[in-house]
Parts: structure tokens; C-alpha cells; sequence
């Protein structure tokens, strides 16, 4: 057989002096140089830190992918890159995705790797690692970290969407904060992420999908000893992927993101799912779009019952047969075809899949919800498009016309939604400006805000809201998100006053105000932009160049792909 020219031997196999310094600063950590001769090297790109609690046990995880790369005769050498952590960094995790995806493109373009597992976990930190891998379309492939412990609170089974019931019954008086402190001691009970449908499961699921990981990694929760087992197989998968030549680029075709958004409506994923897909597509150099994410999504009814659109949780789903349960009901609808990580096409994998629990995951025959996915508006509010997930909105709101109650940024609406003489009552339409890319720098998890304290007190649920920011996948309500272009860039939302009626037409997918293109173009030419402009670092490279959320809210220059050619050779 004919000998493979591996890409790590131009550092390895090198003769003289350059050979010898890649070599002798190896050997310092106890690697003999037989070890690099020829076999694969593979990079375990980890996102441990101890301030991302949901990838807290990944050291663990990359020492059973690093015995899978031996096993099947590779070399592991597992790396650091900045973590994300969801609930600790401030303002927004989101606000660090493509610099994370920068860190990750460089470590390994520049690094003598011929293949990458990818650790990943809280939300940003698969977005972010697969966007930066796509970029260099080395063999790749993702581990993710298994979802936490279902949590429990006074005899109950407990996730992070409750975190959202919890806040407004406090401010309704309806929970005691002792009551409080139980829930938050019985929230997370494991390693892992959160255990709902959130964002960060929607990834694990996006990846599973796309084909990226092996089959289950979706869903085995974080402290299941599979979870190990699955990091040791991928960590074998990932020599033969070098030996096979299989890239991101092979498996990441057009049907592979058809896939995903079909998964992503079946299972009512997170909808940040669309400004990473976006993203990533944009990586890997195919043509996705927003109206695509709302096309494939139409006629794909919810077969998953999983908080935060239905009843329960991720550890539900892997013991009801896990994702692969999923995609066996929906293969009439999936494009079969498409290659995966393990060599096998979608279909050879989730054929024999099984539902073992009907009422966690159903068949398109008996579906949970007719009515799923995320549905793209468009009219004078939002000439790109913003989004809605019908499956968590309040169906009697999806048609409603109402006066708009307009807050300029997230300060003013901290400042008054809660004050007693605010005109609104639970026919208005709760309106927040600047929290979009460029406005709020990450576009922060602000848009499914609280209701006013004095409809909650009438026992107000959900009310029609509308913004330039995005949602936790853990939360819900009608609520209208990631409008584009955003109010820092001048688009309409911007120049929404108090008392405009708007209308929201979720089945014809129209979101307008009835103001006349006279009276728009009037207030836009007095308009000024509001929002804090950075003056340094990367923040301010962040506001120049970061797209709208309908292009994924990616760098424009981080677009595309420069490839796994080394850079120019100092030694
Ligand atoms: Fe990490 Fe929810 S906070 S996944």
C-alpha cells in the first residue's frame, strides 16, 4: 500500500535543523520521535476552562478521545483555545463566537495537525470551534459533552427554561425567594450543559445532523460512561478520517444544512440555530439563506417533546432512543445520501433507529406540534427578515395587531417596564431597539424580555415582543427576534415610535407597522444613530465588521476559507 504523505511530516520528517527543533521540544514532554514517524496527528482542540461550568469535565473526555487516537495508531496532542462560557461572560458569550473561531482557525492552520477532534459544550463553543475548523477543512470531527442531569426542585424534574417561570413568578409573588435558593440547589445536578432543548443542545443535535460527530452524540448525557465510550470511537474515527481524506468540506454539502434545519424544526431547536448555521455555511463556502432555514422548515412537525416547546429533557431523549430515534422518523424527508464523520451516508446510520419512549419522541404520523421550526418574517419592520419559533410562541398571538410600546435600549426598558404608570396593556407589542449586532455588541440574549410586573400580576403570560437581539434557546413566547437590518444600522425598527400599530401575520409571514413609506422616510432622515461605539480592541473590530444577523452575524472577513497550506516558514 502506498505510503501516505501526512501533513505533519513537513514539520516531522524534516532533516537538519528544522527537523531537529520541531522534534527536540517534543521529546521535552516525553514523546519519542518514533511516535510522530508517519502516523496521524491528531489536534484534541479542548474548551476546558473552570469558568465554562458546562465543559467542565472535558479534560476527561479528551484523555478517552486521546486513547481512540492511539488505539487506531494516530497521535493525539490536545490544545487549548478560549472558552465560552454562557452564563459568566459578559455582556454576551456571542460577542466572543467569531473570535473563538478565529483562535481556533489559527491554532490549527498553524500547528502540525493532519486532523481535529473538536470539544465542545456551552452554546458558543461548537459554533464557534466548527466555524473555525471549516475555515482550514482539515478531517474534523466534534465530541460534544452530553447535556446535564435532569434537574429536580421539590418533587419535580427541573431545566433552565424554568429559570425563565421562576424569575416571573417571584416578581408576581407567586415564589418565595427560599423557594428560589431550592431550585437554584437542585438546577444542575452534573457536569454537562443545560439540560433542555437549549442552544446548546440544539449544537450537539446541529452537528449530529450535519454528519460532524459520530451517531448519538447528540443527547448521551454528560456523566453517562457512553459519553466516554462515544469520545474514545470518535477519537478512532478521526485517524481513519485522515487516512480516507474525508474533510468538512466532503460531508458539509447543500443537503447536509437541508438536513440540519429539518432536525433542527423536528426536535423545536434553539433559534440561535440560524445565526450559527448561517455562520458556518458561510465558512464552508455554501450558499444558505435565511428564507432556506424557513423553507426546509415548513411541513416538518415537531416529533421531539423536549422543554423548551415541549415537556421534557435531554437525558428523555437518549433514553428514549436519542437523536438517531429522531432522524429515523424523518428520514422519509431527509436527503439520505449525505456522507457522515464515519464514512456511512445518513441514511446507512439512522435506518435502523427506534423510538423506545413514543411519548418523548413520536413519528410524523403523530406528531407532538403541526406547527415547528422557525419562520422567517419579512415586511417594513425588518426588510432582511427576522425570526419566530412558532412552537414556543402562544398560537393566538401569531395573528395580532397592537399599539407599540417602545424602549430606545436595554437601559430604558430596565428603567420602566416595571413602572407603574407605563401605557401597555397585554394587547400592545413590546418593542427593544439597539440590542442587535452592532447595538449591543453580540447581540445579547435580551429579547424574550419579562413582561411588565403589573400584567403579571394579572395573570398576563405572553405578549406579542419584538427586537434586534436574540433569545436563550431555553426561553419562549412570541417573540420576534434578530430583526434585520438592526436599529444601530438605520433600519426601520429604529424609528418605531410609541402608539405605531403593528401587525404581526405569522401564517403570512409578515411583520409590518402602518406607518406610510413617506412617514418612514421622514423619521429616518432625522434619525441618529444611539448606540456606544467602541474605541479600541477587539470590540471595535467587532462593531466594524460584524455582518447582520440574517448573514449569520459572522466577521466579513473571517468569510470563506484560506485552507491548511502552512504559512511561510520562519526557521
Ligand atoms: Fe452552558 Fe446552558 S449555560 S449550555
Amino acid at each position: 500500500m502506498e505510503q501516505q504523505i501526512l501533513r505533519s511530516s513537513q514539520w516531522f520528517a524534516r532533516e537538519g535543523k528544522d527537523g531537529f527543533i520541531y522534534r527536540a521540544w517534543l521529546k521535552k514532554q516525553g514523546i519519542p520521535a518514533h511516535e510522530l514517524e508517519g502516523k496521524p496527528v491528531i489536534g484534541i482542540c479542548n474548551t476546558w476552562s473552570e469558568l465554562t461550568p458546562c465543559n467542565s469535565h472535558f479534560r476527561e473526555l479528551a484523555e478517552s478521545v486521546k486513547r481512540g487516537v492511539i488505539e487506531a495508531g494516530g497521535y493525539p496532542l490536545e490544545f487549548p483555545v478560549m472558552s465560552l462560557g454562557e452564563t459568566l461572560i459578559k455582556p454576551t458569550a456571542m460577542l466572543y463566537r467569531n473570535l473563538v473561531s478565529m483562535d481556533v482557525e489559527e491554532s490549527v492552520r498553524a500547528n502540525p495537525l493532519d486532523g481535529v477532534v473538536l470539544l465542545c459544550g456551552c452554546d458558543k463553543t461548537t459554533p464557534a470551534l466548527v466555524m473555525g475548523a471549516c475555515s482550514v477543512n482539515l478531517p474534523t470531527i466534534v465530541v460534544s459533552g452530553g447535556a446535564m442531569l435532569t434537574g429536580r426542585h421539590m418533587g419535580r424534574s427541573i431545566g433552565t427554561s424554568d429559570i425563565w417561570r421562576f424569575s416571573e413568578e417571584l416578581r408576581s409573588g407567586k415564589m418565595s425567594t427560599e423557594e428560589l435558593a431550592m431550585a437554584e440547589a437542585g438546577m444542575c445536578r452534573s457536569d454537562g450543559h443545560c439540560a433542555v432543548m437549549g442552544t446548546a443542545s440544539t449544537m450537539a443535535c446541529m452537528v449530529e445532523a450535519l454528519g460532524l460527530s459520530l451517531p448519538q452524540n447528540a443527547a448521551i448525557p454528560a456523566p453517562d460512561a457512553a459519553r466516554k465510550v462515544l469520545a474514545h470511537l470518535s477519537g478512532m474515527e478521526i485517524v481513519k478520517m485522515v487516512r480516507d481524506n474525508r474533510r468538512p468540506s466532503d460531508i458539509l454539502t447543500r443537503e447536509a444544512f437541508e438536513n440540519a434545519i429539518m432536525v433542527n424544526a423536528a426536535i423545536g431547536g434553539s433559534t440561535n440555530f440560524v445565526v450559527h448555521l448561517l455562520a458556518i455555511a458561510g465558512r464552508i463556502g455554501v450558499n444558505v439563506t435565511l428564507e432556506d432555514i424557513d423553507c426546509w422548515s415548513t411541513n416538518i412537525p415537531l416529533l421531539a417533546n423536549l422543554q423548551p416547546s415541549g415537556l421534557y429533557f435531554m437525558e428523555d431523549l437518549y433514553y428514549a432512543g436519542g437523536l438517531p430515534a429522531v432522524m429515523n422518523a424523518l428520514l422519509p424527508h431527509l436527503h439520505k445520501d449525505c456522507l457522515t464523520a464515519n464514512s456511512n451516508t445518513i441514511g446507512d446510520n439512522y435506518r435502523h433507529a427506534v423510538s423506545y419512549n413514543k411519548e418523548v419522541v413520536t413519528s410524523l404520523e403523530t406528531p407532538f406540534n403541526n406547527v415547528s421550526g422557525i419562520v422567517v418574517l419579512k415586511g417594513n419592520i425588518c426588510e432582511q427578515g427576522a425570526v419566530l419559533k412558532p412552537s414556543a410562541a402562544t398560537p393566538r398571538l401569531m395573528q395580532h395587531t397592537g399599539r407599540a410600546v417602545v424602549f430606545e435600549d436595554i437601559d430604558d426598558y430596565k428603567r420602566r417596564i416595571d413602572d407603574p404608570q407605563l401605557e401597555v396593556d397585554e394587547n400592545s407589542v413590546l418593542v427593544l431597539k439597539n440590542v442587535g449586532p452592532k447595538g449591543y455588541p453580540g447581540m445579547p440574549e435580551v429579547g424574550n424580555m419579562g413582561l411588565p410586573a403589573k400584567l403579571l400580576a394579572q395573570g398576563v403570560t405572553d405578549m406579542v415582543r419584538i427586537s434586534d437581539g436574540r433569545m436563550s434557546g431555553t426561553g419562549f413566547g412570541t417573540v420576534v427576534l434578530h430583526v434585520s437590518p438592526e436599529a444601530a444600522a438605520g433600519g426601520t425598527l429604529a424609528i418605531l415610535q410609541d402608539g405605531d400599530m403593528i401587525t404581526i401575520d405569522v401564517a403570512g409571514r409578515t411583520l409590518n407597522a402602518a406607518i406610510s413609506p413617506e412617514e418612514i422616510a421622514r423619521r429616518k432622515a432625522a434619525w441618529q444613530p444611539s448606540y456606544p461605539v467602541a474605541q479600541r480592541g477587539y470590540v471595535q473590530l467587532y462593531q466594524q465588521h460584524v455582518e447582520q444577523a440574517h448573514l449569520g452575524a459572522d466577521l466579513d472577513f473571517l468569510k470563506g476559507s484560506s485552507g491548511s497550506d502552512v504559512a511561510r516558514d520562519s526557521h
